[in-house]
């Protein structure tokens, strides 16, 4: 008698059971495809042409500049623009030759911090030539200048701080590959990036855009991190952002070991959810070929 109430209430509720297990597979696939969507997305300094579109041109931050502005006497490397004996001179790209030291002009203080930083040292080593050049994650990289990251005739102002935070991630990512993807599996990448909350922390909110500061040194790091963790101390600086072996350097020694820890804590944590997930499955299966069994006895 019991078994039979039992039972007749689990036929009940079993639709329910069943649109449960569909919904959490659903939401895992739709979840699987938003991070897929929002890893496209271009890299904002990319594509740099002959022909200006002058329509993306009138909507840029620079849309009431005159071209004078920003090219002035239009003499690159010695070479007077537009020289007619030099056609192969017009199918370079100007990314690596323009002079950007016309742009402090207007922006002084981003400049400033841009020379401050680790990417004019890496732009300066590269150019000396009796230097190596330097190894970066990924093989050979170049150092980049202003154009690497900003499309100067169409970047836009005003922008969300998760767009901007959107557009630099691509941006970045095109030579800190490493990097940028543990950061995607993150705390910070996943509430900022895939559910967009601009509280999040972007690459730049720790290493600043212009500065990019290495953070490798704790007293660096916290007062990073403080800006958002107030009460944060020096512990807090041990907790991994780039939890990925491709993105720790082979001296780190200490920091590889804990990255080590953290892929073992997340296996076993997966191993027990596929487990779980395996039983609820299979003890489904089993009850839906019993209730069927108990169907054609009673028949
Ligand atoms: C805010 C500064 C700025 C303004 C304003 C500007 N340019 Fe440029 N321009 C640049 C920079 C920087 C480059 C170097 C390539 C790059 O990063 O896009 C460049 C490159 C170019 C190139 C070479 C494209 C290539 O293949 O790299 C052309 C052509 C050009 N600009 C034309 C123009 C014209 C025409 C105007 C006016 C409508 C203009 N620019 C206004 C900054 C500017
Ligand atoms: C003649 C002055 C001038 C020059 C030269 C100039 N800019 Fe600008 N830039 C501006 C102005 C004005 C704005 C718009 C600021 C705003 O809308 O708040 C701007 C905006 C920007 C922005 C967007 C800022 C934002 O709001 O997100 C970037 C990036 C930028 N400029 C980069 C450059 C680069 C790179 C160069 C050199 C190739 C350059 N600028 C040369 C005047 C200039
Ligand atoms: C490694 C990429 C990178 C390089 C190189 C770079 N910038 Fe930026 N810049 C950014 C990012 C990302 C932002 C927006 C995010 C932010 O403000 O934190 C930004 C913001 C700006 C702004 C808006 C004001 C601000 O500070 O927020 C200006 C102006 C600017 N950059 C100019 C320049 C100039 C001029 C150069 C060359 C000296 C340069 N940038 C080099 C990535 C770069
Ligand atoms: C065009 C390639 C390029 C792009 C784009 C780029 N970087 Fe770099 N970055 C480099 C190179 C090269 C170095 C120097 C590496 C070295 O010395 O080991 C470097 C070094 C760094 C460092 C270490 C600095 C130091 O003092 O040791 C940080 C942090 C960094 N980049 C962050 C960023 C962030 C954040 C962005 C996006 C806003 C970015 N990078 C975009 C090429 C790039
Ligand atoms: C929440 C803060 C935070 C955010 C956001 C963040 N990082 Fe980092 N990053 C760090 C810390 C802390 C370190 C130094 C410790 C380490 O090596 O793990 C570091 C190290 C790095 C280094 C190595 C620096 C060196 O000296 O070799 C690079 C390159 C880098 N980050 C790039 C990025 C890029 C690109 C992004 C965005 C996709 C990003 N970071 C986002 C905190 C952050
Ligand atoms: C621009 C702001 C910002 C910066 C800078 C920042 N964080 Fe965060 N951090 C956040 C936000 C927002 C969350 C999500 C908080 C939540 O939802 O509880 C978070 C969450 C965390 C968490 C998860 C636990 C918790 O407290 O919620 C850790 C750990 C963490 N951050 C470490 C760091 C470290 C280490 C640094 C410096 C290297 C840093 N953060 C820099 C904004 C930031």
């Amino acid at each position: 008698m019991n078994r039979h109430i039992l039972q007749s209430g689990f036929r009940k509720i079993y639709p329910l059971y069943f649109g449960i297990v569909l919904a959490t597979i659903a939401l895992i696939l739709i979840g699987i495809c938003g991070k897929a969507g929002a890893a496209m997305l271009p890299p904002s300094g990319a594509g740099s042409d002959w022909f200006i579109d002058m329509n993306r041109f009138a909507l840029s931050a620079h849309a009431a500049l005159k071209c004078d502005d920003c090219h002035g006497s239009m003499i690159v490397n010695g070479l007077q623009h537009s020289d007619e004996k030099r056609p192969d001179f017009l199918r370079q790209s100007a990314t690596r030759t323009y002079d950007y030291a016309r742009c402090r002009r207007c922006h002084e203080l981003s400049f400033k911090r841009y020379l401050e930083g680790g990417h004019a040292k890496a732009l300066r080593e590269e150019k000396d030539p009796s230097k190596e050049k330097k190894q970066v994650t990924g093989g050979k990289i170049m150092a980049p200048t202003c154009g690497e990251c900003h499309a100067s005739h169409y970047e836009r102002s005003g922008l969300s701080r998760v767009a901007v935070g959107q557009r630099m991630l691509g941006a970045c990512a095109s030579c800190h590959p490493a990097n940028a993807a543990s950061y995607r599996n993150n705390i910070h990448g996943r509430v900022g990036i895939d559910l967009g909350n601009p509280k999040a922390a972007f690459c730049t909110d720790c290493h600043g855009a212009h500065t990019v500061d290495s953070l490798k040194k704790p007293q660096t790091a916290l007062l990073a991190c403080k800006r958002c963790h107030p009460k944060a101390e020096t512990e807090f600086t041990g907790i991994v952002i780039h939890a990925s072996l491709e993105s720790v350097s082979a001296a780190d020694a200490p920091k590889r070991a804990e990255v080590l820890w953290i892929h073992r804590i997340r296996w076993f944590a997966l191993a027990v959810l596929a487990l779980s997930l395996a039983f609820f499955v299979a003890h489904s299966f089993l009850w839906l070929l019993r209730e069927i069994h108990e169907k054609l006895r009673k028949h």
